[in-house]
């Protein structure tokens, strides 16, 4: 099939690559120029782990190509897939600004027949808004159909995740488009739901927001446990054997992140504002997560007392490991709060630095995470690099003003870290 992706964020260009893996003919559009001519080189714009290599290897073997222009890309696709970016406006709705320029450049470009999909995160009801405007824009003699195509990939897993998804949802009422979404996903071998365009979009919010649900359980768990004495790990892990419970997802930690399940919770809660219905439970869901970051800063203060003029290494920046985002990332919100009472901070991640130094100019980067702990007297971790499981803690030690560690992800042993010196605190446990 040919194909075509408006967007080359992690959705659109893994997604992309994938499809054109599967012996389809990609291109790729995208409105920045540097961006373009690096992607046609092959320079993926985020890191992905194996990501740069499908697309290398797609590039070379001319079944993925990138490109500024809507045509001929579009006419020439059996399917367009708009995968453009839904930032969050003030008020927590999704911003369909790209969306909607995107459908109408896609529209006017269009010819024959063509499905037009989308995937990325938009509202329940958008789609009645491109339908009009797709209509209003085609060439005469054009006939188009809308679908939803929900996403489910994960940053960091995405080309597996992509490869092999638990299962794929198409939304739309039309069969010609169901047969040829069908047609193009049977290579993925994942159980198909059919649905309507509304279900389909309902399906994406509300199994991001069921996932932040289960952190969030996790983490209040956590926070009772340690006020009980209980191990939060064991306990988890004791509910998660429960198959109609699942131990998935249910790691506490300083919150959830991303550019995706903060987002999409807001948007869920004010999806359901505007049809009358209080989601309070998802309230909840965010009170809990705004509690687990400041939980981190409200034990550096115990640890050290006060925290101002002490010197704090943290490990890990990105929102999570495998990725170099830090959109919406707990390191933010918890060095900013650690900043503003007085603390001095030097970070290390092996990723995700360089990004972090345009939302965090005012802290200092090591250039290795033994130097981040140099003269510090407390080290928090906060995200679950692999680089960070096995670390060398006597020389860490050494290094150390004093021996304190906040391990926001369990990663370590504490009875190990204790006879080891270390003031320990866990989250849970
Ligand atoms: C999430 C969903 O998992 C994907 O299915 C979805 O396609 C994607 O959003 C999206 O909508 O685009 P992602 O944000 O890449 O994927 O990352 P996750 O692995 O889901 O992690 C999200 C956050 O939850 C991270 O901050 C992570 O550290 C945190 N988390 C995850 C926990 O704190 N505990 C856990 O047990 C699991």
């Amino acid at each position: 099939m040919k194909i075509t992706f408006v967007g080359h964020g992690y959705v659109g260009l893994v997604t992309a690559a994938v499809f054109a893996d599967f012996g389809n003919e990609v291109f790729v559009i995208g409105h920045t120029k540097k961006k373009i001519e690096d992607l046609k080189r092959g320079i993926v714009p985020f890191y992905e782990p194996g990501l740069s290599e499908l697309v290398k290897k797609n590039i070379d073997a001319k079944r993925l190509t990138f490109t500024l222009d809507y045509a001929p890309a579009v006419p020439e696709s059996d399917l367009v897939f708009i995968a453009v970016g839904t930032p969050p406006t003030k008020t927590g709705d999704a911003d369909l600004s790209t969306v909607l320029d995107v459908v109408e450049q896609i529209g006017k470009n269009l010819e024959g027949y063509t499905v037009v999909a989308t995937k990325s995160t938009v509202p329940t009801g958008t789609n009645k808004k491109v339908q009009r405007i797709l209509e209003e824009t085609k060439p005469q003699g054009t006939e188009v159909d809308y679908a939803s195509v929900p996403e489910f990939l994960r940053e960091g897993t995405a080309i597996s995740d992509t490869m092999s998804p638990d299962r794929v949802v198409i939304g739309t009422e039309s069969k010609r488009a169901q047969e040829l979404l069908t047609k193009l996903h049977e290579p993925i071998g994942a159980p198909i739901l059919l649905t309507n365009f509304e279900t389909a979009e309902l399906i994406k919010y509300a199994s991001n927001s069921f996932l932040a649900l289960k952190i969030s359980y996790a983490n209040a768990i956590a926070k009772l446990s340690e006020a009980v004495e209980a191990d939060a790990l064991k306990v988890l892990e004791g509910i998660g054997m429960d198959k109609r419970i699942g131990n998935m997802f249910l790691s506490p930690g300083p919150g959830y992140g991303g550019s995706c399940f903060p987002k999409d919770v807001r948007a869920l809660i004010s999806i359901a504002k505007d049809n009358d219905y209080a989601f309070s439970l998802l309230s909840e869901v965010e009170t809990i997560n705004h509690q687990a970051k400041r939980d981190i800063v409200r034990k550096a203060r115990k640890l050290l007392g006060d925290v101002r003029g002490k010197k704090i290494g943290i490990l890990g920046l990105s929102y999570k490991a495998n990725t170099d985002d830090i959109r919406d990332a707990p390191a933010i919100d918890i060095i900013s709060w650690l900043q503003n009472d007085g603390a001095k901070i030097t970070a290390f991640d092996p990723k995700a630095q360089d990004n972090a130094k345009e939302l965090l100019p005012n802290i200092s980067y090591a250039d290795d995470m033994y130097a981040a702990l140099d003269n510090a007297d407390l080290l928090i971790l906060l995200t679950e690099w692999n680089e960070f499981k096995e670390l060398n803690f006597n020389e860490i030690k050494k290094r150390m003003n004093t021996p304190n560690i906040i391990d926001g992800r369990n990663l370590y042993n504490p009875s190990e870290l204790r006879e080891l010196g270390f003031n320990y605190v866990g989250v849970g446990r």
